[in-house]
């Protein structure tokens, strides 16, 4: 099966170029177009309501581009709004969620920690996948700040490390063996986390699941592309310039409104 259009991806901000990358090793023959809402970031101190109208904005941006698959490149964005985008388009859509299922499945001292935004912690879809697992404590724990900092291109700057450690430390002291990074903003903070925990404390997020699931559903739904032109887009709303740093200057990026 051939569909040459692109793969559509989007999150609130330059977070969900963690999971981008994943899409675009496992399947570099794709055309992609990535939107970073930056504008409206971050999505996670946001309401339900406002979370599915800004998803659909989105959605139809990527649609008016003939995108044949979208990825909610969001965990905020897919635990509010994945039924209701599903229900409102046809096209078929791949979310991402906290991976609580491979942390809970393989601690050794069943105690896992998540950090992740207050949207996605306190949404219904994420609160029923964690009941699913009650021979595992759950420590969760909100990322205030996180997105904020990453957005404005301040990754490695103290009061980062500050906010990190406040975060981790009880959840060290918990006893967790997995952290589950459950925002596509926290992966380009590993190498801070990984100086706050011990080096038995495995770190998990979602992008390879993420693009093992978008090249499935291309494989029996959607179909591969055959056209060369496999230059990915990206599009911002804001500023440019975090987004094509946190991209290391290999792209261009496209400053539009949507
Ligand atoms: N990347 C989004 C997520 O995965 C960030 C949420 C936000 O904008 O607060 O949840």
């Amino acid at each position: 099966m051939t569909n040459n259009n692109p793969i559509g991806v989007f999150d609130s901000g330059i977070g969900g170029t963690s999971i981008w990358s994943a899409i675009h090793d496992l399947l570099p023959n794709e055309k992609t177009i990535y939107l970073a809402d930056s504008k409206n970031a971050p999505y996670g101190q946001k309401s339900k309501e406002e979370i599915v109208a800004l998803s659909k904005k989105n959605v139809e941006f990527l649609l008016e581009n003939n995108c044949k698959l979208i990825v909610v490149a969001c965990n905020t964005a897919t635990t509010n709004a994945i039924f209701e985008l599903r229900a409102d388009y046809d096209v078929p859509f791949v979310g991402i969620e906290p991976a609580i299922k491979p942390a809970a499945n393989n601690s050794q001292t069943q105690v896992i920690g998540i950090l992740a935004t207050k949207g996605t912690l306190n949404s219904e879809l994420f609160n029923k996948t964690a009941e699913m697992f009650q021979n595992t404590k759950i420590i969760e724990q909100v990322g205030y700040g996180l997105v904020q900092l990453i957005e404005d291109g301040n990754l490695y700057s103290p009061e980062m490390t500050q906010l990190l450690e406040s975060y981790l430390q009880p959840m060290i002291e918990a006893n967790i063996d997995y952290l589950v990074l459950g925002c596509s903003h926290y992966p380009y903070l590993i190498p801070q986390i990984k100086k706050i925990l011990p080096d038995h404390i495995k770190i998990i997020d979602s992008g390879e699941a993420v693009a093992r699931q978008t090249k499935n559903l291309l494989q029996d739904k959607v179909g591969f592309s055959e056209s060369t032109d496999n230059d990915p887009i990206f599009y911002v709303n804001s500023d440019p310039k975090v987004l094509e740093s946190i991209l290391e200057y290999k792209y261009p990026v496209i400053k539009k409104d949507f």
